[in-house]
């Protein structure tokens, strides 16, 4: 018999079974609690709940640690691709040389869309945001795809999670394209998972596009760093969406949505506004003081993280990755200056030492995102077409589950106890 916890409630003791992970903290298993006492756990923001079983990914926020499928984010990112990260975190193993040849080339099948879709951009006002157009057109994917939509099917599904991660980029490069107005560019399936991304966001009809290998490993790695982690709220938004036998695109979209907030994927929209606002090191001072004043709602953005408690380990690869690109490019941005500066001046602060405030993986994303030459408000979305592919292996793995359930939280109720209906001219 393994480990229990004793919850004594209204002077009746209750045994809860504790379960243990292969590694990370225990959890007790609160199943019964309901049944057998009546009472609920209350828990917002599910700071001490696991909400579901996962193999996917591991993150031990308080060493920095970030583990998909045992392999530490910073070996994948040094050593590995986006594609076979993929097939990992869709399948549990690396592929071997045959299974990724032939998961690359499936993926590269799927990469264009139906020739209709292109006309649900036209719906959007030229200066909508990238993120609010990537919502609707990946939910409108639901309805281009009525063969696949059998999620009891585990081959209908593996199909559903190739079209999302092989047409993602090209919803996404679209979306950029409406923006600037510039002709959609159909899919180059000659090129690599990110080069293909490139050309058909940067790449026009009238030249031709090279694409410049430095950018395209950078881009490969930032997609590898944002392909999943853990229980986020977009990935838990598409667990709950999923969870009542939705269709997959419609729960990505939901997904999508979740991501585009400040606190989650816009953030690195946020923190490169918040550079370019700081502008010059000497003005950082002002700024730190701004983010500890309890009065000011204005926070450092790409610092700070729900799990990491040290040095998120996606900063590490990104600060790397920024190096590169910026000498590959010959960038010289003082924003990267001004970004170097704030990270000393805030780790040497006691208020974010005390609090454990580091930079997360938004902090320098933005700054090689716009070196790149992507506009801010693409950043969510490229973190989007990263996200896609934890999102649906999330997904996958909830539906193959055999003791899935609805997601249906409980609540404390602090309303109005029963009162009688009053007719208006009564009141
Ligand atoms: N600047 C200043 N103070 C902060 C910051 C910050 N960036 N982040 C947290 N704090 C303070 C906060 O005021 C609170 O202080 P107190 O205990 O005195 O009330 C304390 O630290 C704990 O903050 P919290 O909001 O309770 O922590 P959380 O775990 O709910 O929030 C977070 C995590 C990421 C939402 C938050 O750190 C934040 O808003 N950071 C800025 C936005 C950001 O960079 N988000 C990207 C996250 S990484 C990308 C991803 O994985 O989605």
């Amino acid at each position: 018999m393994g480990d229990t916890a004793k919850i004594n409630i209204g002077g009746k003791d209750i045994e809860s079974p504790v379960l243990k992970g292969t590694i990370g903290p225990d959890v007790i298993d609160i199943r019964k609690l309901y049944g057998q006492t009546g009472a609920f756990t209350y828990d917002p923001g599910f700071t001490s709940t696991a909400s579901c079983e996962s193999a996917i990914t591991y993150i031990d926020g308080d060493e920095g640690v970030l583990l998909h499928r045992g392999y530490p984010i910073g070996q994948l990112a040094e050593q590995s691709s986006f594609m076979e990260v993929c097939y990992l975190l869709l399948n549990g193993e690396l592929p071997n040389a045959d299974e990724l040849t032939k998961f690359e080339s499936t993926i590269t099948r799927h990469t264009m869309v139906h020739e209709q879709l292109a006309s649900f951009f036209n719906g959007f006002r030229r200066d909508a945001h990238p993120m609010a157009v990537m919502t609707g057109v990946v939910g409108a994917l639901s309805a281009f795809y009525h063969d696949s939509t059998d999620i009891s099917d585990p081959v209908q599904r593996r199909i559903s999670a190739h079209r999302l991660i092989a047409k993602i980029p090209t919803i996404a490069a679209m979306a950029y394209k409406y923006s600037v107005g510039q002709p959609f560019v159909y899919p180059d399936n000659k090129l690599s998972y990110a080069g293909n991304f490139l050309k058909m966001t940067f790449g026009v009809p009238a030249e031709e596009y090279q694409v410049i290998p430095a950018v395209e490993k950078a881009m490969d790695r930032i997609f590898i760093l944002h392909a999943d982690h853990e229980q986020n709220a977009s990935t838990s938004t598409v667990r709950l969406a999923g969870s009542s036998g939705a269709n997959p695109f419609a729960c990505i979209a939901a997904g999508i949505a979740c991501l585009w907030g400040p606190a989650h994927g816009g953030a690195n929209e946020a923190c490169l506004n918040m550079l370019r606002e700081i502008g010059t090191p000497d003005k950082i001072p002002h700024y730190i003081e701004r983010a500890k004043d309890k009065n000011d709602p204005f926070r450092l953005m790409g610092f700070g993280h729900r799990v990491y408690k040290n040095y998120d380990p996606r900063a590490t690869v990104m600060q790397q990755t920024l190096r590169e690109v910026f000498e590959a490019l010959n960038v010289q941005d003082p924003l990267f200056e001004t970004a170097i500066r704030l990270e000393e001046l805030a780790l040497s602060d006691p208020y974010f030492k005390e609090k454990k405030l580091f930079p997360n993986v938004d902090f320098y994303s933005g700054i090689i995102l716009s070196a790149i030459g992507f506009p801010t408000t693409m950043f969510t979305v490229l973190f989007a077409l990263a996200r896609t592919v934890g999102w649906v292996a999330q997904w996958n793995e909830m539906i193959s589950d055999p003791g899935q359930k609805i997601g249906r939280p409980r609540q404390l109720y602090t309303g109005p106890v029963q009162r009688d209906y009053v007719p208006v001219d009564k009141r």
